[in-house]
């Protein structure tokens, strides 16, 4: 039930699997839409579920420490498990950057981080113009908003990588690897 193995992944593997999996493609897309067409409605919203996201992420990471990677299904070519094993990592670490760099480029550029309205982190105004903000630390808001924006899209290739990955182990091998992750025994 808790532990994975070769044929069953435990549920803790799934469920932290799916949750973040879907909150990340919600936050890429959102984020990407918010900032081409300054929707700034969404910005608390982006902001809340970004905080929320960092709750799974930390059980995740824990998750994986403890229990080590699941095992393949079947034997892979070299390629393949270097292939994903980078691109695994890869994603596991873009789940912490990304709402650590967020959260750092808000609160430093004294923009304020709220989770559903509960305040976190105060807005700065301008005491000459309140309508505006004054940054905490400008230069590391502004390196935390580079690194947000590249590993944002950096993140966006690495799980269209994966998901290709996904669909050929399952319509082209035809193996467990897709069916393992949704629940099934393989
Ligand atoms: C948890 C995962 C998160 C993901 C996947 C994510 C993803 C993104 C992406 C892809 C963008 C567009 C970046 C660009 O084109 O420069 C963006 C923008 C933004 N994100 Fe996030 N984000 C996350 C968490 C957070 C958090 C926790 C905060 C703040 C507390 C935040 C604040 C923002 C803001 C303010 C922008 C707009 C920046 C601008 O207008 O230039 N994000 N996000
Ligand atoms: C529709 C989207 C997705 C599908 C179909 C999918 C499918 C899968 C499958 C089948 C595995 C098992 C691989 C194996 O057994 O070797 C897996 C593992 C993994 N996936 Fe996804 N995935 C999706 C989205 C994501 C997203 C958005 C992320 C992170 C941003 C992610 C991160 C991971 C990680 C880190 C693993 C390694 C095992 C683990 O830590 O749970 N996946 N995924």
């Amino acid at each position: 039930m808790l532990p994975d193995t070769s044929s069953k992944l435990g549920t803790p593997t799934i469920a932290l699997h799916w949750i973040v999996a879907m909150m990340m493609l919600m936050m890429l897309a959102t984020g990407i839409y918010m900032e081409q067409t300054a929707a700034y409605a969404l910005y608390p919203w982006h902001k809340s579920f970004g905080v929320l996201i960092a709750l799974f992420v930390v059980l995740r990471v824990l998750w994986r420490w403890q229990n080590g990677w699941p095992t393949p299904v079947r034997n892979y070519l070299p390629w393949e498990r270097i292939l994903s094993g980078i691109i695994h990592y890869l994603l596991i670490i873009g789940t912490v950057i990304m709402p650590v760099s967020g959260f750092m480029m808000s609160a430093l550029g004294g923009h304020g981080v709220a989770l559903f309205g509960l305040e976190l982190v105060a807005r700065n105004p301008d005491p000459v113009n309140p309508q505006e903000v004054l940054p905490l630390h400008a230069p590391l808001a502004g390196i935390a908003h580079t690194v947000h924006g590249l590993a944002g899209y950096g993140l966006v290739a690495c799980v269209l990588l994966h998901i290709a990955g996904a669909l050929k182990h399952h319509i082209l091998d035809k193996d467990g690897t897709l069916r393992r992750m949704l629940g099934a025994s393989v």
